[in-house]
């Protein structure tokens, strides 16, 4: 059977750039709800404490560099294009670092970098505007707040039907840095392994939805990636 890889990553990727993950110690999520920050409850309730955690996160991105896990993965993905073999990567994240180090995601989740008009449905590309007390009114109609193009809690996440064509006989399903706790990312593993894909998992702990099928990889994507996506791409035939 021709190869079809995808790989999912999470908070987990980029946590070797100096990006907070959401769950455990010092994570994003510590000391806040997530209905406070993360709901379109939150922002209709109180918008502006919603903005200054969402502008705090895009200032932030000025601040982080692509690790060598993103590096890894821009390679690998460029590697297998020149071979045609097809390649899906999704991912979780909001921040751009992926981009920065040459891949091309399917952000699932939204993107920091970009906002979005809630009365005309434009989107705009902005990291200039960055002042947390400040919204940014919609350049097209002028409605005066932009929200965070972030998929929040009870929203559908983007690119679903991309990524179930890429599910759909997938030989090959990597996940990258991610707890397996949140639906729907969390259930393309069990759905890679019944398209009979060979699974692969990276984290720091194991995550709730590994099986004894799953092949678990333990440390950080950073130090682990670079030496395991070239063992794949021999494996694969790829190099
Ligand atoms: P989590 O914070 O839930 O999980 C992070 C995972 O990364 C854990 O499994 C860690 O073991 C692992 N990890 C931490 N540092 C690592 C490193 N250096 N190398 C490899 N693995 C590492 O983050 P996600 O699973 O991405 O959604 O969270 C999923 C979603 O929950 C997020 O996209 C966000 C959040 O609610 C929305 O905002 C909609």
């Amino acid at each position: 059977m021709a190869d079809s890889i995808v790989i999912l990553t999470g908070a987990g990727a980029s946590a070797d750039s100096g990006l907070a993950t959401f769950r455990g110690p010092g994570g994003l999520w510590e000391g806040r709800q997530v209905e406070d920050v993360a709901t379109p409850e939150a922002w209709s309730l109180d918008p502006a404490q919603v903005w200054r955690f969402y502008q705090m996160r895009r200032a932030a991105l000025s601040r982080v560099q692509p690790n060598a896990a993103h590096r890894a993965l821009a390679a690998f993905e460029l590697q297998l294009k020149r071979r045609c073999i097809p390649f899906v990567l999704v991912t979780q994240n909001v921040d751009d670092l992926h981009e920065r180090a040459g891949s091309t995601p399917l952000h699932m989740h939204g993107e920091l970098a970009s906002l979005r008009c809630e009365a005309c449905g434009a989107r705009c590309r902005d990291l200039q505007g960055l002042d947390p007390n400040r919204f940014i009114p919609c350049p097209r109609c002028e409605y005066p707040r932009l929200r965070p193009d972030i998929v929040w809690f009870g929203e559908m996440p983007f690119h679903m039907s991309a990524i179930e064509d890429a599910m759909a006989g997938c030989t090959l399903f990597l996940a990258i840095g991610t707890s397996g706790a949140v639906y729907p990312a969390a259930g393309f593993l069990e759905i890679a392994r019944a398209e009979g894909a060979v699974t692969i998992i990276n984290s720091l702990e194991q995550p709730g939805n590994l099986t004894p099928e799953d092949r678990y990889v333990e440390g950080r994507a950073a130090e682990v990636l670079p030496e395991l996506l070239e063992e794949l791409l021999t494996e694969i035939g790829a190099e």
